[in-house]
C-alpha cells in the first residue's frame, strides 16, 4: 500500500487542476450533457445543473479531495483509516467505475467508428439518416469497435504509459476547446439555429420536474468524476501547499464550460438540421446523428474538421477511461495484493463480460430490456442515478456526523482561505443529505409506478 512518504505528487496547483480536468472532461461533457439538456427542456436543465455544480458539486469535490489529501490514501482505504466501520463506503464507491467503464468503452467504440468513417472519406454517408441506427444495430460491428477501444485503454494502463498520454493531453485538450468553439460559432450562424439557441438558453418552468433534478444530479456526479473515489485518489497526490478551494473552482468552471459549449453547438444544430422537437429526445444517439450533419454542411473542409473533431473526442474519452480503469486496477491490487498485469487482465475480463451486452443491446440482443431501457441505458441509470447518489448521501452522513465537517474544513484551510465555509457546513450536514434522500425516494417511487412524476 502507498504511504504518504512514497507517494508521488503533482507539481503544483495547475498540474493538479489539469490532471483532474483530464479525468473530468470526457464523453460526459461532449456526448452526455447535450443530450440530457435537449431531453430535459434546455434552459431549465442548464439552470438546475449550474445551481447543483456550485453548491453540491463544489462541496463534494472539496470533501473528496480533502479526504484524499488528509489520509494520503486511495478511496479503498481512506474511509476505513478515518473510521473503521466505514470501509464499506470505499468499496462501494470503487465498484461504480467498473460499471461505468463497461459501457464507456462501448461508447468509445462508437466514437472510434466515426473516426474511421471520417478518415476513410465516408463522412457524407455518416451524415445520412439511418447511418447511426444501422451501425449500432448491426450484429457484431459495435462489438468490434468496442473491443478495439477496450484494447487501447487496456494497453495504456498495462504498459503504464498513462503519463505520456497525460502530457499529450495538455496540448490536445486545449485544441479540442478551440475546435469546439470554432465549430460552435460556425453552427450558430446557420439559418434556423435561433430557435435552438432560445430553447437551450431560456428556462421554461413548465418543463421542470423532479426528473430534471435527478438527471442533472446524475450528470453532475458523472461529469465531475464524483462519488466514485477518483477525486479522493487525486487528492492524495496533492501537495499540502496547494489551495483546494481555488483548485475546485477552476476544475468546476473548466468542466462546466466545455459541457456548456458542447450543448451550445449540438442543441441548436438539432434545430437547424433535424427539425428540432422530434429529435430532441434522441438520447445517446444525439451527438452521433447531429454532428456529421454539421460537418457535411461545410463541404470538403467538413471531412477534415469532422475527422479532427472525432479524433479529439476520442482522445478526451481515452483520458477518462484510463482514469476509470486505473481506479479499478488499483482497487483490485490494494484489496487482493495482486501484481499490476494480473489485476489488469482481471479488469479486462470484467469489462468484456459487462460491456458485451451493452454493445449487442441495440442489435442482436435488442429484445433484452429492463423497464423499457436498453442495457447501456440501464447501466448508465444504475450507476449515475442510483449508485452515485447513494454514495454521495453516505459521504455527507460520514462527513457531517462521523468525522465532522471541521476535519475537511481544517484540511482546506491548511493551504488557503475557505470562502464558502459557511455554505459548506450547512450543505454537507443538512441540505445535501435531505435533498439527495428526497430525490432518491421519489425516483424509486416513480420507478415502481407509485408516484407519477
Ligand atoms: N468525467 C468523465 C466524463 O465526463 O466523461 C467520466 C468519468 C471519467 C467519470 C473518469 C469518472 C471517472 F473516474
Amino acid at each position: 500500500m502507498d504511504t504518504q512518504k512514497k507517494r508521488a505528487s503533482f507539481s503544483g496547483r495547475i498540474g493538479f487542476v489539469l490532471a483532474a480536468a483530464g479525468s473530468a472532461v470526457g464523453l460526459g461533457n461532449i456526448w452526455r450533457f447535450p443530450y440530457l439538456a435537449a431531453k430535459y427542456g434546455g434552459g431549465i436543465f442548464l439552470l438546475v445543473y449550474f445551481a447543483l455544480v456550485v453548491t453540491f458539486g463544489f462541496s463534494l469535490m472539496v470533501s473528496e479531495i480533502s479526504l484524499g489529501r488528509k489520509t494520503g490514501r486511495s478511496v479503498i482505504s481512506a474511509y476505513s483509516m478515518l473510521s473503521k466501520n466505514w470501509g464499506f463506503l470505499g468499496v462501494i464507491s470503487a465498484l461504480i467505475p467498473l460499471v461505468i467503464l463497461s459501457y464507456y468503452c462501448i461508447l468509445g467504440g462508437w466514437v472510434a467508428k466515426y473516426v474511421g468513417a471520417f478518415v476513410s472519406g465516408s463522412s457524407v454517408a455518416a451524415s445520412k439518416d439511418g447511418y447511426f441506427g444501422a451501425f449500432i444495430s448491426a450484429s457484431v460491428e459495435p462489438l468490434i469497435w468496442g473491443v478495439l477501444y477496450i484494447a487501447a485503454t487496456f494497453a495504456i494502463v498495462l504498459l503504464g504509459v498513462e503519463k505520456g498520454i497525460e502530457r499529450a493531453g495538455k496540448f490536445l485538450m486545449p485544441l479540442l476547446v478551440v475546435l469546439l468553439a470554432a465549430v460552435t460559432v460556425y453552427a450558430l450562424t446557420l439559418p434556423g439555429s435561433g430557435a435552438g439557441i432560445k430553447y437551450y438558453l431560456t428556462p421554461d418552468l413548465s418543463r421542470f420536474s423532479v426528473k430534471t433534478i435527478l438527471a442533472a444530479l446524475g450528470q453532475m456526479f458523472y461529469s465531475m468524476s464524483l462519488a466514485m473515489g477518483i477525486m479522493v485518489t487525486y487528492g492524495s497526490y496533492m501537495k499540502k501547499t496547494d489551495d483546494i478551494a481555488v483548485a475546485v473552482k477552476q476544475i468546476e468552471w473548466f468542466d462546466t464550460g466545455i459541457a456548456f459549449l458542447a450543448g451550445l453547438l449540438i442543441v441548436p444544430a438539432v434545430f437547424t438540421f433535424s427539425g428540432g422537437d422530434s429529435t430532441l429526445a434522441a438520447g445517446p444517439s444525439l451527438m452521433f446523428v447531429t454532428m456529421p450533419k454539421v460537418f457535411a454542411s461545410m463541404g470538403v473542409a467538413g471531412t477534415v474538421i469532422g475527422a479532427m473533431f472525432f479524433i479529439l473526442v476520442l482522445f478526451a474519452a481515452l483520458t477518462s477511461s484510463i482514469s476509470l480503469m486505473e481506479t479499478v486496477v488499483s482497487v483490485i491490487r490494494d484489496k487482493f495484493h495482486m501484481s499490476r498485469p494480473k489485476a489488469c487482465f482481471i479488469t479486462l475480463g470484467l469489462i468484456l463480460a459487462l460491456g458485451t451486452p451493452c454493445a449487442l443491446g441495440f442489435g442482436l440482443w435488442s429484445g433484452l430490456s429492463v423497464g423499457g431501457m436498453s442495457i447501456l441505458d440501464l447501466f448508465d441509470f444504475v450507476s449515475n442515478s442510483v449508485a452515485m447518489p447513494i454514495v454521495a448521501l453516505l459521504m455527507c452522513v460520514f462527513i457531517g456526523y462521523v468525522i465532522k465537517p471541521e476535519s475537511v474544513i481544517s484540511e482546506v484551510k491548511i493551504s488557503g482561505k475557505f470562502s464558502r465555509e459557511r455554505m459548506y457546513r450547512i450543505f454537507i450536514k443538512y441540505v445535501a443529505p435531505l435533498f439527495v434522500a428526497a430525490i432518491l425516494v421519489s425516483s424509486v417511487l416513480d420507478g415502481l409506478g407509485i408516484l407519477d412524476l
